[in-house]
């Protein structure tokens, strides 16, 4: 039927509102995609999280999937499912761009920042011990073959966006061994980019400059370790409104998952209240991703306008009165 299939995880709490709203929008567009949810509830298998063989076979075969958010516990009891997500599939580079909505105005203006962010290690490694009552350890794990796949899925990306400079943000002045092999991979990858300068900052640093002047962020294309990128990603949605704004993508060698960088909401969830823009623009980033370009600009455009227009069009976290109804609808008067 000249459709795509590309399996849909609604995901918790505010999830399938959010969904839903990307679904209806697509179908107003008519973006040849046929959405087909799958279950992520895992099992147990050797004390690791296992999803159902139907899932991940569905989503191998497709390639690309979109992803709700799954609710995460603190502290206790399983591994995020995002994670899990994250390493079943290898997705070894999160890309998450930011950028300013022109006629939403926030203390900032001009934000235009690309951030890649190192997606199956570093302090995601999940491995901790107690050594002693009162002592844990905590394991950042850095290898160099991690290292350099992302280094050098941010150096094609720099290529692919017309960026001349990749900006790795590191802390190795103080883990010299761990974030230094990020940053000596980084220099290996570079050598193969001629056209491309390599330049460094301290993580510390660099939220500092971000605060003050985002749009210095604009020449480059930074890449980082994982818990860096989890960190930076947040400061940098929050100079632009928020993290109801902000696509991500998680990409591997085969597959790929597109998602939002915000959590699942749980207090204001089946309220009718939840922005969907975060995952409209994942999807928006996942239709670039899969060549559709044509349905990808002109679901983007509808959104951004609708955003621009006014309180009444716009989510409660955006300071607007609308509903998650009311915002899909003026998205979809807008197509
Ligand atoms: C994100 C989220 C996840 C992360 C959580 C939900 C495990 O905060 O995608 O940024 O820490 O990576
Ligand atoms: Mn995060």
């Amino acid at each position: 039927n000249g459709k795509f299939t590309v399996p849909i995880i609604e995901g918790d709490g505010i999830g399938p509102e959010i969904s839903a709203a990307v679904k209806k929008i697509f179908g107003a567009a008519n973006a040849p995609i046929e959405w087909v949810p799958v279950d992520v509830t895992p099992s147990i298998v050797d004390g690791v999280q296992v999803f159902p063989k139907r899932t991940v076979d569905l989503i191998n075969e497709h390639k690309v999937a979109l992803k709700g958010p799954l609710a995460t516990p603190i502290g206790k009891g399983h591994v995020s499912l995002n994670l899990t997500l994250r390493r079943t599939f290898n997705l070894f580079a999160n890309v998450r761009p930011c950028k300013s909505i022109e006629g939403y105005n926030t203390a900032y203006s001009g934000v235009n920042t690309v951030l890649i962010r190192e997606n199956t290690e570093g302090e995601y490694s999940g491995i901790e011990h107690a050594i002693s009552p009162g002592v844990i350890q905590s394991i950042k794990l850095i290898t160099a073959k991690a290292s350099e796949r992302v280094c050098e899925y941010a150096f094609n990306y720099a290529n692919e966006i017309g960026k001349k400079k990749v900006l790795v943000v590191h802390k190795a002045s103080v883990m010299k061994l761990g974030d230094g092999l990020f940053v000596s991979s980084a220099e290996k990858i570079a050598k193969k980019f001629p056209n491309i300068e390599l330049c460094y900052e301290l993580i510390d640093n660099t939220c500092l400059k971000m605060v003050q002047d985002p749009s210095y962020y604009e020449d480059f294309v930074m890449v980082m370790p994982n818990l860096y990128g989890d960190i930076m990603s947040d400061l940098c949605s929050g100079l632009i409104g928020g993290l109801g704004l902000t696509p991500s993508g998680n990409m591997g060698i085969d597959v790929s998952i597109f998602e939002a960088v915000h959590g699942s909401a749980p207090d204001i969830a089946g309220k009718n209240m939840a922005n969907p823009t975060a995952l409209l623009l994942s999807s928006v980033m996942m239709l670039r991703y899969m060549n559709l370009p044509e349905y990808a600009d002109k679901i983007e455009k509808a959104v951004l306008e609708t955003l621009a227009s006014g309180k009444d069009n716009i989510t409660k976290d955006l300071k607007g009165n609308a509903t998650t109804e009311k915002f899909t609808s003026e998205v979809i008067s807008r197509l």
